[in-house]
């Protein structure tokens, strides 16, 4: 069997480091380190020492570094982990123009050289950017994702294992929405081994819960002072990596072109979608409760205002 080829744009940042090691550790595929030719000697430098980790694993997986966009071709899943960081004091919104620029030059390239990748978009303020690069780009919207219910349902998973001191293992929940402050942990469908979190956890609790899951990205800026949130950004992102190479048909809430879903039109929104071979294979619809679906038309309106600014 060919390996699979895996090329993480932004490869020089912090997660895209951490997303290539974790992918190397599980032997998704071979691996290219893609950055701005200013970064190709430390993407070149990351590759290395991630090969001369993998005696340790027994994994085989090639890595390489580069600068050059033409690494891109034929591969089987793209992931942009590219862009500004959030700083302190910045929002989301903050960072986008600049990473709309960076979404442009690679929407080009991916157009012409990868056509056929998954697309799998973490950069900031995350809805508007997965929107962009699915204008830009012209790709079929199954093969373009956003990745944010991934890591905001971990945040809120870690949270509920936290305040109820019960297995990590047997938390389920879904974060729907934008990825920001308008996010919608669906908390009426939060169970710990299929028991109602209401069951273990006070009203109060559970509002704590959802609103430290809200910040978790921002008290993450605030303590790194310099960068944001990315050894769990990374394993998020490789969840959704793994989903398509491996054909899991994972549910998996994540930011999917929605055309009349949850009454959303034409806009990308965390809502649960099946990920497999093809891509996005389905966003599953389910009944919300009028304060569910209030809170996520807020969310609808915070991210159609950002969309907006980007004049696409
Ligand atoms: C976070 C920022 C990066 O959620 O959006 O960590």
């Amino acid at each position: 069997m060919i390996r699979k080829k895996i090329v993480i744009v932004g490869g020089g940042g912090q997660i895209g480091g951490v997303v290539a090691m974790i992918a190397a550790q599980k032997e998704l595929g071979d691996i290219v380190l893609l950055d701005i030719p200013d970064k190709e000697n430390l993407t070149r430098a990351k590759a290395l020492d991630l090969m001369q980790l993998r005696p340790n694993e027994g994994s085989d997986v090639q890595l390489i570094g580069s600068g050059n966009l033409e690494s891109l071709a034929d591969a089987d899943v793209v992931l942009i982990t590219a862009g500004v960081p959030r700083k302190q004091g910045m929002s989301r919104e903050d960072l986008l123009n600049i990473n709309l620029n960076i979404i442009k030059g690679l929407a080009e390239g991916i157009k012409q050289h990868a056509p056929n990748a998954f697309i799998i978009i973490t950069t900031n303020p995350l809805d508007a950017m997965v929107y962009a690069f699915y204008k830009l780009s012209g790709l079929p919207k199954q093969q373009v994702v956003g990745m944010a219910g991934a890591l905001d349902g971990a945040r809120f998973r870690t949270f509920i294992a936290m305040e109820t001191g019960l297995s990590l293992k047997d938390v389920s929940c879904l974060v729907m929405g934008g990825h920001g402050p308008t996010m919608v942990p669906v908390t009426r469908t939060a169970t710990v081994s299929g028991i109602p979190l209401d069951a273990l956890l006070s009203s109060e609790q559970i509002a704590n819960i959802v609103e430290r899951t809200r910040e978790a990205g921002t008290e993450l800026v605030r303590l790194y002072q310099t960068g944001s949130a990315y050894f769990s950004t990374a394993s998020a992102c490789v969840e959704l990596a793994e989903a398509y190479l491996k054909d899991k048909k994972r549910v998996i809430a994540s930011a999917a072109l929605c055309e009349g879903e949850y009454g959303v039109d034409g806009l990308f929104i965390g809502v649960p979608v099946v990920i497999g071979a093809n891509g996005i294979e389905r966003i599953i619809e389910f009944p919300l409760i009028p304060e569910e679906q209030a809170m996520l038309d807020k969310t609808i309106a915070a991210v159609r205002d950002t969309v907006a600014e980007t004049g696409l």
